[in-house]
């Protein structure tokens, strides 16, 4: 894990432990006793650190966390570094992150290639630098920047590191030679100074306003997440406190840290977010064993909210793209609004308007279908009816060359369906982005019955290449993210007509974590884009909405929102919705009398009694409803694994990572907890079939030691 080597009167440990070289138990142990060596051997000068492969250590490893620990800590490790009485030099390179950077700074020097970068990101596994980064990291450079990099987790270039002290050199071309050219020229100066653990800290005196400015920021900006603030407590601690001390309240703050249900969430994540991405189909082809294929031109159909922000994307990282409207003018209109986000990127400094230039460069435009004939994949985003899809999708199997991928954004339809209208139904697949395309980071991919593994594998891949995580499911009505959400969203509408008001809900769910309640995203989404869907479903069922329609297709249907719609409310852009702005467009929502007098009379309409709806009881409704369709998502294998459903609700719904996602969350509650009450509103709440508890988490429910999540779906096949 590390090897040794010596040249001349140089020694050199090299990492070893792909893919990124986290300092597991062995690397540990092996640069203790590397440095051990290298101060036994009396012709050993100095010594160098360095990574093989892509990278300098990346950190602590991760998959370590919830074992026991073993000896050496990193801290050992990292004194006996620092204690050498030989120079030690840390070449970086690749991402130095973490324990790999503390390992660093117990080094007396740290030199970098130019395209490396350093940064401490735990705190977005939830705990902080615990191996004297926080301690060590204002030391070079100063309170403010050591808040700023440990809080934010940012990750600082090589040019940037070498301005704030990180670093001491930056070099180009082999790393090796250069730092053995610099361990040269430092192997007999004398190590006085070079020790941080005796620098005493700068910024002292001010230290007191830098913590207050930088926690009201954090708390700000990470909302409810408890790692930035022990980051920046710690900072601070490391800065007023005698050395010892500070890394004692180090130890401290991360403990508490790591044994909270925040980091635990957190680590989840990071795990879900990879494992999402290791797709599998029940044929078993999975990415391992699929390749896929290049993609060098694309076609967008549709310029509207999703195909331009579509198209954004791809001409983004270099693909071109042909944009096809229906129409010249409305074509024009869809290449105005892309030229125009991208503006928007340069005047707020997102992008050089060189780079908007060449962007603009690869985006052609097309009032017809005949424009993607030579294109490798085709992503339609025109309006969401059924009919138009498969006429569109029929056009484009005769016009597209044999090979070309065809996909659909839907937010709904069936795939098979889309697919049934060509002759190419194993190269079509849902590309579901979340709105706005060009800054929502999911991409919710969708496999019908004959799509065939390579175009799945072409369509993850292009994911990834945009920058998205791209998670694959199952086709089904609404798919997995919005299946999920309608449930959650409905059971909003409810509790309004039982007596919540929407600034209740709005709240609960905020301070649990999700970015804006539901009646903000309403609000801000537009009103009438429900209103439109409610009555389209109507149409289909062949009936017709009144203000007091209290079952729709033998469900509960709330008609309060068709009620605000017919008020004129239709959200922000109207100044008024389920609150009330200033003026059009404003940002700031106030509660609004107007709606509670609407909700009040529209219950006695009803003939309902309003009570008081409790907190737990908004929290349980909303995300109950949610994980119950999850389970039902899992047993009919329309996401492969509980990790699937998470990432989506993470990145499509911003569900607060540091609950996990709701699968996670559910199984923190306790399965058998969240099945109890599930049953109650099945109970209690009649005329919601969803409320139906989902078998497989009846079973899961019924075991004394609650399964782990990696062996839930093992149980969707058997009936008990
Ligand atoms: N420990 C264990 N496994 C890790 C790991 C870590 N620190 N970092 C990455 N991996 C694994 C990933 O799970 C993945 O495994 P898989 O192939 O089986 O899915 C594999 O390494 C490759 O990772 P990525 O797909 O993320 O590779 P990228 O090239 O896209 O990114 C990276 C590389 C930027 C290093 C990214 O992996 C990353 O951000 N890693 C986490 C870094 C981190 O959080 N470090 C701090 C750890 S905590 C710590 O150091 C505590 C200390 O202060 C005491
Ligand atoms: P939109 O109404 O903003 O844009 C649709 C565009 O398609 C319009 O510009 C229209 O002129 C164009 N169009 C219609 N028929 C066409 C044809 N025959 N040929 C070429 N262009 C044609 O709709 P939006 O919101 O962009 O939705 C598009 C699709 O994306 C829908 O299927 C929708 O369900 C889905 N979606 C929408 C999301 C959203 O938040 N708006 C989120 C995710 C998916």
């Amino acid at each position: 894990m590390v090897d040794y080597a010596v040249d001349g009167n140089i020694a050199v440990l090299s990492v070893n432990n792909p893919p990124v070289n986290a300092l597991s138990h062995r690397v540990r142990e092996g640069l203790l006793n590397g440095i051990e060596k290298a101060a036994r051997d009396d012709k050993v000068k100095a010594v160098i650190i360095i990574g093989k492969g892509r990278t300098f250590p990346s950190g602590a490893d991760i998959t370590e966390f919830d074992k026991p620990v073993r000896e050496p800590w990193l801290t050992v490790v990292g004194r006996a570094i620092e204690a050498s009485r030989k120079p030690v030099i840390s070449a970086l390179h690749g991402a130095a992150l973490g324990g790999g950077l503390e390992i660093a700074l117990f080094s007396h020097y740290r030199i970098a290639s130019k395209k490396g970068s350093v940064g401490f990101p735990e705190v977005a596994l939830g705990i902080l630098p615990g191996a004297e980064g926080t301690v060590r990291l204002p030391r070079v450079t100063g309170p403010a920047v050591a808040m700023e990099m440990i809080s934010s987790g940012r990750r600082v270039g090589a040019q940037e590191a070498l301005k704030f002290g990180i670093l001491d050199k930056v070099v180009e071309g082999d790393l090796l030679k250069e730092a053995k050219l610099f361990a040269e020229s430092v192997k007999d100066k004398p190590l006085d100074g070079r020790r941080l653990k005796y620098v005493k800290p700068k910024g002292a005196e001010s230290v007191d306003a830098i913590y207050e400015g930088a926690l009201a920021e954090v708390k700000k900006r990470f909302k409810g997440f408890n790692a930035p603030v022990n980051c920046l407590m710690s900072v601070k601690g490391a800065v007023k406190l005698p050395y010892e001390e500070s890394c004692a309240l180090e130890r401290q703050l991360f403990t508490e840290l790591m044994s909270g249900g925040q980091s635990r969430a957190q680590r989840y994540a990071f795990f879900a977010e990879r494992a999402a991405t290791k797709w599998r189909l029940p044929c078993g082809a999975s990415a391992a064993n699929t390749k896929p294929s290049e993609i060098t031109s694309t076609g967008v159909i549709g310029a509207g909210t999703m195909g331009s922000g579509i198209a954004i994307c791809l001409i983004r990282v270099g693909i071109p793209v042909v944009m096809v409207e229906r129409d010249e003018k409305m074509l024009q209109k869809g290449m105005r609004t892309i030229s125009d986000i991208l503006g928007e990127s340069v005047r707020r400094k997102r992008m050089t308007s060189e780079r908007r230039t060449e962007c603009l460069r690869l985006l052609k435009g097309a009032a017809s279908l005949e424009g993607l004939k030579d294109v490798d994949v085709v992503i339609e985003a025109v309006f969401e009816n059924l009919a138009l899809k498969k006429e569109i999708f029929a056009k484009l199997d005769k016009i597209c060359k044999p090979s070309a991928i065809l996909c659909s954004n839907t937010s709904t339809l069936d795939i098979d369906q889309i697919a049934s209208a060509t002759s190419r139904p194993d190269k079509v697949m849902g590309a579901h982005f979340f709105s706005p395309a060009y800054i929502m980071r999911l991409l919710e991919n969708i496999y019908g019955a004959k799509t065939s593994p390579q175009t799945v594998a072409t369509i993850m891949q292009l994911g990834k290449t945009i920058g998205k995580i791209p998670v694959l499911v199952k086709t089904c009505h609404g798919f997995v993210g919005n299946r999920m959400n309608q449930k959650f969203s409905s059971e909003a509408f409810f509790m309004l007509e039982e007596g919540a008001l929407p600034q209740d809900i709005d709240q609960v769910l905020e301070d649990f974590g999700m970015p804006m309640g539901p009646f903000k995203v309403g609000d801000l989404a537009g009103l009438d884009i429900g209103w439109n869907i409610r009555q389209e479903v109507a149409k289909k069922l062949g009936v017709s909405l009144t203000l007091e329609t209290k079952y729709l297709n033998a469900e509960r249907y709330s008609s309060l929102a068709d009620r605000l719609y017919e008020m004129g409310r239709h959200g922000r852009k109207t100044g008024k919705g389920w609150y009330r702005y200033e003026k059009p467009m404003a940002v700031k929502a106030y509660p609004d009398a107007d709606v509670t007098e609407m909700i009040n009379s529209h219950a006695k309409a009803i003939g309902l009694t309003r009570r008081t709806v409790s907190a737990q009881e908004i929290i349980e409704r909303s995300t109950y409803a949610a994980i119950n369709e999850g389970f039902k998502i899992l047993e009919q294998g329309v996401a492969e694994k509980p990790e699937d459903i998470d990432v989506i609700w993470l990145y499509g719904f911003g569900f607060p990572r540091y609950r996990g996602g709701p699968m996670f969350y559910a199984s923190q509650v306790g399965l058998s907890r969240v099945y109890e009450r599930i049953c109650h509103y099945h109970k209690t709440l009649p005329y919601s079939s969803y409320w139906v508890p989902s078998d497989l988490l009846r079973r899961l429910a019924s075991y004394t030691t609650q399964l782990p999540m990696d062996q839930w779906t093992k149980f969707t096949d058997c009936k008990l």
